[in-house]
């Protein structure tokens, strides 16, 4: 197959993380014969620093035209203090508007060598598998007004929660249809007690839920879901909720088994090319010191591969690289807890690659792991 993919590296590590991603992603073009091809674009801070805006028309043109997207990460402190039409994060938030990328997928799996990583004990997060359905293009992030006010002689602010009830079919309907195909359960998370649009959401979640009678259906206020999240993860299988509350969620469910970089994402469109990134942000204290995780934007690869293009098995390989790189004892600093030499950024890329590229030995994994 060919196929067009557009990387945006952004700021920070991004550049670095972007990196391992392309090349794996190449390793496992000349592995299976497919020709994928990269064009880069710009986005954040960088693109702020050069064209002005954190994401020029030129770069939404560009991804429009691609068949899936690979971003890095954007930010950093060095733009902190601009108006918020020119932080680099409006750039984010402006492509997911602009391709349409109304769903985040967040999945967060156990990984029995990097145990000792996470802050729980291994008793609560063993064979953790769950998959965040995140509500990217609606809620407080894109409701208007967003502004300061001033309301009978007082300063004041309003941000808007604002949501299409198709906008919450869509994605909760995306959710089920996940779980069929996984542990069959999709807890839902409101704060209905309080927020209407939270009542909306649970009516519509009952619903989409007749249409699937074979996936059980729970709702849990948001509070809660941060509690149980912790005490009982494994309680989990597919988590959908609206924008605001994902982003905070699936932070937390990132670093359940190991750290925040190793957490992929996918963001779908409904009609366009999707994106791929990691959830880790820029980093900008450890940027350009070659020690970040690419491991997370390699992951993004994995789904791009699987979710985009359809192919199960190159995406199956490049998780059993990595996998196969943990079980071999190579660490980034990040996870690298209980090992004195870290491997960089790039020494942990050309295990993976070499890994991708080695078929004998990945036939042989892939049977160990399946
Ligand atoms: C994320 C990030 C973004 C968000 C920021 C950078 C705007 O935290 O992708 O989760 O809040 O969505
Ligand atoms: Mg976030």
């Amino acid at each position: 197959m060919e196929k067009r993919i557009v990387v945006l590296p952004g700021d920070g590590i991004g550049k670095e993380v972007t990196k391992g991603a392309v090349e794996v992603l190449q390793a496992v073009g000349e592995r299976f014969g497919h020709q994928f091809h990269f064009t880069y674009g710009s986005i954040g801070g960088e693109a702020i620093d050069t064209y002005g805006t954190p994401l020029p028309d030129e770069t939404i043109q560009h991804c429009k035209d691609s068949d899936a997207v690979l971003l890095g990460a954007v930010g950093g402190p060095k733009w902190d203090t601009q108006p918020p039409h020119l932080r680099p994060e409006r750039g984010l938030l402006k492509i997911r508007k602009e391709l349409n990328l109304y769903a985040n997928l967040r999945p967060t799996s156990y990984y029995d060598s990097l145990a000792e990583n996470s802050p729980l004990k291994k008793e609560y997060i063993e064979n953790v598998d769950l998959l965040f359905v995140r509500e990217l293009t609606g809620g407080l992030y894109f409701g208007k007004p967003s502004e300061r006010v001033e309301k009978d002689g007082k300063e004041a602010v309003v941000d808007t929660l604002y949501y299409q009830k198709s906008e919450m079919q869509r994605v909760i309907k995306l959710a089920f249809e996940l779980a069929e195909k996984r542990d069959q359960k999709v807890t839902s998370v409101d704060k209905a007690n309080v927020l209407e649009s939270s009542r909306m959401w649970r009516e519509v979640a009952n619903e989409i839920s007749e249409q699937f009678p074979n996936v059980e259906l729970e709702h849990m206020l948001v509070d809660n879901a941060a509690m149980q999240l912790v005490t009982n993860p494994k309680r989990f299988d597919v988590i959908v909720t609206e924008n605001m509350f994902g982003d905070i969620l699936s932070d937390e469910a990132s670093v359940l088994t190991g750290s925040l970089g190793m957490s992929a994402s996918a963001s779908l469109s409904e009609d366009g090319p999707s994106l791929y990134e990691p959830i880790h942000g820029s980093a900008p204290d450890i940027a350009g010191q070659n020690i970040a995780n690419p491991l997370a934007a390699i992951l993004s690869a994995a789904m791009m591969l699987r979710l985009s293009f359809g192919m199960q098995e190159e995406a199956k390989a490049v998780e059993t690289a990595v996998n196969q790189v943990l079980d071999a004892g190579y660490r980034t600093k990040d996870i690298g807890r209980s090992v004195n030499n870290y491997v960089s950024t790039s020494e942990m890329i050309n295990e993976v690659k070499a890994m991708i590229l080695d078929h004998e030995a990945i036939m042989h994994i892939m049977e160990a792991y399946s």
